[in-house]
């Protein structure tokens, strides 16, 4: 009996240290989590033992995803009907979803685009268009009538408040963290004034970052 229960705690630790290696949430975050960090290794491993294709498998090539984070948002061509204007974040919590099958993808995909932020760190912002990438007019097309959603969009919900440039320049203060969780600025919006709900999922929101990442000071 007492030897069961020591083999049985000594394995729980083996799990535990098994989860921090890989970095689920909840584990490997007591203080102030570095987000790149953090993201560099959602990025690079699995959460999943038994299926251990990373987005680092597919995306092994630094100098193809450090164009990313300042070519978003931009139009995802997924299939129908998810194809639609996304944020870096939304189109990361996609890829969590589908490729890591996390119920929640979102504090992966927070540090993720942080991690890829980190990465692309003196792009220059080009909303629509990866640098090295064929240019659609029909993409940025979308992305020009998603920027004039967000534009009503802050007109009626957030004007009243803030002056856009300053809205504006918080979008870099974000994913950030706030105790001991990390919060991307469309969670801040979703739970930002309650009614009725953007949720941080949405094409609303997406509208809104694509306005706001327009006015933008370059
Ligand atoms: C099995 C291969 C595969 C895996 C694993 C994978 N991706 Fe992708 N991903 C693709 C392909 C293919 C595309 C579309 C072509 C491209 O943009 O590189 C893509 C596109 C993307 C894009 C859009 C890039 C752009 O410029 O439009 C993002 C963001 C992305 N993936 C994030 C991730 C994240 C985050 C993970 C890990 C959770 C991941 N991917 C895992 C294959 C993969
Ligand atoms: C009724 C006034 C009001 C409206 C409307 C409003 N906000 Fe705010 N907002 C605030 C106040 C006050 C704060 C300061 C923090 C707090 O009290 O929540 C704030 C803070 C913020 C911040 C955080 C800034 C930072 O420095 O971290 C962002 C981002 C933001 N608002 C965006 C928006 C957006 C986007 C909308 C529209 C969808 C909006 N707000 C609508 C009052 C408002």
């Amino acid at each position: 009996m007492a030897y069961d229960r020591a083999v049985t705690r000594g394995a729980g630790v083996r799990v535990a240290l098994l989860f921090a290696a890989v970095g689920l949430p909840g584990l490997a975050l007591a203080g102030s989590p570095d987000l790149v960090a953090e993201g560099e290794r959602w990025w690079t491993k699995s959460p999943d033992p038994a299926n251990p294709v990373a987005c680092a498998t597919c995306h092994w090539d630094p100098g193809a995803t450090r164009g990313w984070a300042a070519s978003f948002p931009k139009w995802k061509p997924l299939p129908p009907p998810g194809a639609r204007v996304m944020t870096l974040f939304q189109a990361n919590a996609e890829a969590v979803t589908r490729h890591y099958r996390l119920s929640d993808p979102r504090r992966a995909a927070a540090t993720i685009t942080a991690y890829l932020a980190a990465q692309g760190a003196g792009v220059p912002p080009s909303p629509g268009m990866s640098a090295g990438q064929p240019v659609f007019p029909k993409r940025l097309r979308a992305l020009a009538a998603s920027v004039e959603r967000g534009r009503a969009l802050y007109t009626r919900r957030c004007d009243a408040c803030h002056r856009v440039g300053d809205v504006a320049r918080t979008l870099t203060a974000y994913p950030r963290v706030v105790g001991d969780r990390v919060e991307s600025l469309e969670e801040y919006v979703e739970l930002h004034r309650r009614a009725p709900i953007l949720s941080w999922n949405s094409q609303a929101t997406a509208d809104l970052i694509a306005y706001l990442t327009e006015e933008l000071p370059r």
